[in-house]
Formats: structure tokens, C-alpha cells, sequence
């Protein structure tokens, strides 16, 4: 995500990832300000500590049970730990965690953190990144906060599949979504252009599929 020249990036998962076609030292040249991670799996905190490692300047917002697992790692990073429903405010950038029900390992630690999914406004805009997360009741709350852009999860096995994010989009009523968290794995095949067809058919969204290194523009 890119505002004003800085970079915000979300579970930065690189390193073994057969979808990603940039190297973390590709992703250092941007000018990143922010890392928001989700929740502790590997695919999400993906290449998190090499990161820091290279820009220990960067600002980390997770929740609390990453935040103590980074301390851990030697991680000194400014870092902000987040509950779910608790939101932090920084010039023109706000980050907001609300629910998402998932399971909550970090890594193979044995330790537990509660998942969440995020709300960001930045630059007069809001953009729902729902994490790795079944349907919810949540979500329906989301419309009375004027999202301009989603990214749901449609790959199914770990999270909701591609008609339970019809019906998310539904509810939560953002002008733009962007499928999310499908055809890394075996498991999580979706058909991504048929989910843009229901979601335009419907009239719940205009969808944006984006391929790696595709944006979009929000105005
Ligand atoms: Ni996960």
C-alpha cells in the first residue's frame, strides 16, 4: 500500500512463496514505513525478521503475542501492539484490528495469539484487510464504515471459501474488492474470475483481481 511515497506492507510473506515474484531485497528498495501483521502463521509473518533485520526503522503493528514473540527474537523495531477493536493513530494513518476467527499459533512456538483482520485510513481512504478468517457476523458491521476497498480471503480450507466471501461482500458494501489468500497452495484452488463475475452480477462490489506487482488506484 502506497501513500504519499511511504510504503505500508501487510504478513509479508516472500521467501518460499511460489506466488511472490520479487526477493525481499527487491521489496527493501520501496520506501516502507509500516508492517502490519495479522497473525502468526508462517505464511503471514513470512519473511518478517530478515526484514527487520535490513530496516530496523520500519514501525511494526500486530497484535500483543506477536509483538512479545518479536521482542524475543531480538527484534528492536519500533512496535505497536494492537487488541482486536483497539486502533492506533498516526498523522494521516489509522490501524484498526477487528475480529477474525482463525487459529492463533505463531509459528511452532506453542504460544497462542488472537487473529485478527485490519482497518486502514489513510490519505481520506479505508481498506479492509480481513486476514485469514471464516465468515463472520462481524463483517456485517463493516458497511456503517465505508470501506473503499476489501481484500477477502476465497481460497476455503483455512479460511472462508469463495461464495462465503460473496456473502462478506455483501455485507460489508466497499466499492472495490480484491480476492485474497488462494492458489498458493493445492488445497486453496479458487477461480478467481468467477468471483469477479458474481460480485459484478450481483452489483456487490467492483472486483479487482489483481496478478503479483498489479494495483490499484483508489480516488
Ligand atoms: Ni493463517
Amino acid at each position: 500500500m502506497v501513500h504519499n511515497d511511504q510504503s505500508l506492507i501487510i504478513d509479508p510473506f516472500i521467501t518460499g512463496n511460489r506466488k511472490c515474484e520479487i526477493s525481499v531485497e527487491q521489496l527493501l528498495t520501496k520506501n516502507i514505513s509500516t508492517l502490519i501483521l495479522t497473525h502468526g502463521h508462517y505464511d503471514h509473518i513470512g519473511d518478517t525478521l530478515a526484514i527487520t533485520q535490513e530496516r530496523p526503522d520500519i514501525m511494526i503493528i500486530a497484535p500483543f503475542g506477536i509483538i512479545k514473540w518479536l521482542e524475543s527474537q531480538g527484534v528492536k523495531n519500533p512496535m505497536q501492539g494492537l487488541e482486536l477493536g483497539g486502533s492506533r493513530s498516526q498523522e494521516d494513518l489509522e490501524v484498526k484490528f477487528v475480529a477474525a476467527v482463525h487459529d492463533g499459533a505463531i509459528l511452532e512456538t506453542g504460544l497462542i495469539c488472537a487473529p485478527t483482520g485490519v482497518i486502514i485510513s489513510i490519505g481520506g481512504k479505508k481498506i479492509y484487510h480481513a486476514g485469514d478468517t471464516a465468515l463472520i457476523d462481524d463483517m456485517q458491521n463493516l458497511a456503517e464504515s465505508h470501506i473503499d476497498l476489501s481484500f477477502l480471503p476465497i481460497g476455503g480450507f483455512y479460511t472462508m471459501d469463495a461464495t462465503e466471501a460473496l456473502t462478506a461482500a455483501s455485507w460489508i458494501k466497499s466499492k472495490i474488492v480484491v480476492p485474497m489468500h488462494y492458489n498458493t497452495f493445492p488445497n486453496i484452488k479458487a477461480d478467481d474470475m468467477e468471483f469477479a463475475r458474481q460480485l459484478m452480477l450481483n452489483k456487490y462490489a467492483t472486483p479487482k483481481v489483481l496478478k503479483p506487482g498489479q494495483s490499484v488506484i483508489l480516488e
